[in-house]
């Protein structure tokens, strides 16, 4: 149907899916975004890194600061991934110029001075839990997350990988799909799921659910929890899932990189409060749990794998009721700012 000169599709058609799909997922949302394991990026190291359909440069000093700067050069455009680290810079391979962590150009070996505007657009990071994070964005609207269920007193697991074949928001997306933890999940809510806006950047859900025994996992959580477990989920800005068992009091942080617009990569770390008497029988024990606790996650989340291979999301027929978690996840999506970086375009992939 045509009205007021633009096209209006039924509720569910073809069309308007694709433009739900277009409005609510085109762009990658400002968030904290992981880049790489820390151990992989050693000092004097670099590595091309992909963030959606951008292309930036993520490198480590020689005195171990690491940074991440626009991929071409702000001179002639050379991939600065054929470059060098020289001391606390990244040098472009073609004429030499040095830049620092901030993107500021250090040095031009020719001699001439440093002209106004030579600078690499830059992104801030932080290292956490073994993991580069970047901000994606001017400047970070939100401090890297911590759940408050969970005191900073942290003791956590070397991070695991995962690779995903659909786009990074799936995770996200996935965690507010209520209709699915029984399928999927062997979880059936005793009660409906609690959603709530923590804040605009971060969408919670709470449930206590009945763990149906299927998988070896799911039996190793009833001997764990009992027949039912109570779990929170926090989503922040969809880069980072906040996961936390009230029944265990071990938690988990999903990192989710955006690697291409069909692939992400998900960092997976387990979390425990730190015991206020550590001995080191009870280290031993509590690192070898924490390490068991990440493959658990691993395991857990296995089945949903498989299925969201080609997963392209989008805000079908929802039904009432049941997927209302859903509805409040796409309210929440829609809301939240994608702003692209200053001098972003510099960085997109040329077709
Ligand atoms: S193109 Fe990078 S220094 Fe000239
Ligand atoms: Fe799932």
């Amino acid at each position: 149907m045509v009205k007021d000169g633009h096209f209006h599709g039924g509720h569910n058609s073809g069309v308007s899916t694709l433009i739900q799909r277009t409005e609510l997922f085109s762009s990658l949302k400002n968030a904290w975004y992981p880049v790489s394991l820390s151990k992989e990026l050693k000092r004097g190291q670099q590595r091309k890194v992909q963030l959606l359909d951008t292309h930036w440069l993520l490198f480590r000093t020689e005195s171990g600061r690491p940074g991440i700067t626009s991929r071409y050069c702000c001179h002639l455009g050379t991939d600065l991934s054929n470059g060098r680290v020289v001391g606390d810079n990244i040098e472009c391979p073609m004429h030499g110029w040095q830049f620092d962590t901030h993107g500021n150009c250090t040095h031009i070996p020719c001699g001439a001075p440093i002209p106004n505007g030579a600078q690499q657009f830059s992104l801030q990071l932080t290292e956490r839990f073994g993991i580069i994070f970047v901000w994606y964005g001017d400047k970070p609207e939100f401090d890297f997350p911590e759940m408050s269920d969970l005191s900073t007193n942290l003791k956590t697991s070397p991070p695991i990988t995962v690779s995903l074949q659909a786009p990074y928001y799936v995770a996200a997306l996935n965690s507010f799909d209520t209709q699915h933890y029984e399928k999927i999940h062997a979880r059936r809510f005793v009660s409906p799921p609690d959603i709530s806006l923590v804040n605009p950047y971060c969408l919670r859900i709470d449930y206590t659910a009945e763990i149906i025994r299927r998988r070896w996992v799911d039996k190793i959580m009833t001997k764990l929890c009992g027949d039912t477990t109570s779990v929170a989920i926090e989503s922040w800005s969809g880069g980072i899932l906040l996961l936390k068992n009230m029944d265990t009091h071990y938690g988990s942080l999903i990192g989710v990189h955006p690697s291409s617009e069909t692939h992400c990569e998900l960092y997976i770390v387990a979390l425990k409060d730190r015991e206020v008497r550590q001995t080191l029988t009870n280290s031993l024990a509590e690192y070898l749990a924490l390490r068991l606790a990440a493959v658990f996650l691993k395991t857990y989340l296995a089945p949903d794998l498989g299925i969201i291979a080609n997963m392209q999301p989008h805000k079908g027929i929802l039904l009432d009721g049941v997927d209302d978690a859903l509805q409040t996840f796409f309210d929440y999506w829609k809301a939240l700012p994608q702003k692209s970086p200053f001098r972003l375009r510099e960085n997109r992939k040329v077709a």
